[in-house]
């Protein structure tokens, strides 16, 4: 038997090493490197799929050729029949694309991905399960109630023998779940070690290539939120969703953090119901309907989510400090833009806020960076401090500056119109945003303001 040949692997980055080493070089976290054995075996009749496919890859040597001479096909993406994954695909699932899907344990992955591949009625999927078994699938199955004629279950975490079956079956899309618990023969370490989830991600993603079938990719995130193994998994695959959201609420946000095919801005929501997971295809409706017009401390703003407009409410707590120094505390927005936007209130303004707690939250677990909901920021924490409600059909979208000013936001029209549809009467914009736009045409009364003294005094 040869000799087992081992190596040292960074579980953060994925750098080797020939010995240990304290601290990664490449990433610099502390104490990461776990020896792995690697050992490359003799091609056995299990590895012919990769071997064949391996020596056709190298053989053929590729050769310069001008940008004018490729020929470009406007490539044809799989309609999921799911408006939200297809959204956060940009348009569809590629032919031959790797993707990735992170989220904590018990968030909905294979519930989303099992859905998915039950919706796929016209053609042949091959789920491979290496958490549940046959019938754990079947049980989650029934509760979706879906039909399901093409969707075929393998429970297996050997590639070899995976790729055995996908010869067999000649599935259209392949879901994995999930790539920590896969093995490949090639390599000695045990699953989920960063030789194992590389190895067993280089096969899934020669195979996707080659053949052109899509590979949907089930992952774990790690406690600090990062997806669990190296992050070159994050490099190798073309899309990385992430499947987020609180366990105790119903709704589920997946989200693009990379995407060779199209925005990373765009935003899938979700509702976890008794019979899998529903498609929230206007989220404005649902993160607005538990407002109660009289409470003071609330501010609607119109906000964007890649190319969706979105109403968000923003709640805001003012109340006198308690100890030395006021907390400020905020979730689902930047904290360090709420402290800014307290000194520019404080400043500009005159409000004394010095010796006030200030809590903020974005209704329905959102975490948004859009500048456009300054304003509503602004308006929320006036409100609360003066306990005065925002009338409740008004609604805010404009950038607060340093000096109190009211900048321009982009993509208006989008957000007057999906505020004129859930039946806003009136929206505070920036005077420099109402340029070029028929104002009129919308059906709510536009207020264009310049300073932020002008919202507060015209709301209050
Ligand atoms: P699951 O898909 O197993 O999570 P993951 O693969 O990310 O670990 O989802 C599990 C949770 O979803 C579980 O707590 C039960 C809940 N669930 C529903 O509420 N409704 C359903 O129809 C299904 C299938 C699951
Ligand atoms: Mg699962």
């Amino acid at each position: 038997m040869a000799k087992l040949k081992t190596l040292y692997f960074c579980q953060k980055c994925g750098a080797q090493s020939a010995k240990w080493i304290g601290r990664c070089p490449s990433c610099g976290e502390w104490n990461t490197y776990v020896e792995e054995v690697i050992q490359k075996e003799e091609i056995t009749p299990a590895t012919a799929w990769k071997a064949s496919t391996s020596v056709g890859g190298t053989s053929k040597a590729a050769k310069p050729k001008a940008l004018g001479e490729i020929l470009y096909e406007e490539e044809s993406r799989l309609d999921t029949h799911d408006g939200e994954l297809n959204r956060v695909l940009g348009g569809g699932l590629v032919p031959g694309s790797l993707v990735l899907i992170g989220g904590e344990p018990g968030i909905g992955k294979s519930t989303l991905m099992l859905q998915i591949a039950m919706q796929l009625r016209d053609l042949r999927i091959l789920y491979v399960s290496g958490e549940e078994s046959e019938q754990q699938i079947k049980m989650r199955a029934e509760r979706l109630g879906r039909q399901h004629q093409g969707l075929y279950i393998l429970t297996e975490t050997n590639t070899q023998n995976i790729f055995k079956q996908i010869d067999a079956l000649q599935p259209n899309v392949v879901v994995v779940d999930s790539i920590q618990t896969l093995h490949s023969q090639l390599v000695e370490s045990g699953a989920g070690s960063v030789s194992q989830v590389r190895e067993c991600t280089t096969e899934l993603l020669k195979y996707a290539k080659d053949t052109g079938v899509p590979v949907l990719l089930i992952g774990h995130i790690t406690k600090d939120g990062s997806i669990a193994g190296p992050k070159i998994l994050e490099h190798m695959v073309d899309t990385v969703l992430q499947f987020e959201g609180d366990r105790h609420l119903t709704y589920r946000i997946l989200r693009t953090i990379k995407n060779r095919f199209g925005s990373t801005a765009e935003l899938g929501i979700y509702e976890m119901q008794g019979s899998g997971l529903r498609q929230v295809s206007n989220p404005s409706e649902i993160l607005l309907s538990q407002r109660a017009e009289t409470l003071s401390g609330i501010a609607i703003g119109a906000t964007l989510e890649g190319n969706r407009p979105l109403l968000v409410e923003v709640q805001a707590l003012v109340t006198p400090a308690t100890y030395g120094t006021p907390q400020r505390s905020s979730t689902g927005f930047d904290s360090k833009r709420l402290q800014m936007l307290l000194a520019v209130l404080e400043k500009r303004s005159g409000l004394r806020l010095g010796q006030h707690d200030v809590f903020l939250n974005i209704a329905g677990g959102l975490r948004l960076e859009d500048p456009a909901l300054d304003a509503a920021v602004c308006a929320a924490v006036v409100s609360s401090l003066n306990d005065i409600p925002v009338p409740g059909d008004v609604c805010l979208a404009a950038e607060v500056g340093l000096s109190g000013e009211i900048r321009a936001v982009s993509r208006l029209d989008q957000r007057l119109s999906e505020a004129e549809k859930l039946g806003f009467r009136e929206m505070y914009i920036s005077q420099f945003n109402g340029r070029g736009l028929d104002l009129g045409r919308f059906g709510l009364k536009v207020h264009p303001v310049a300073r932020l003294d002008e919202v507060l005094s015209g709301l209050f």
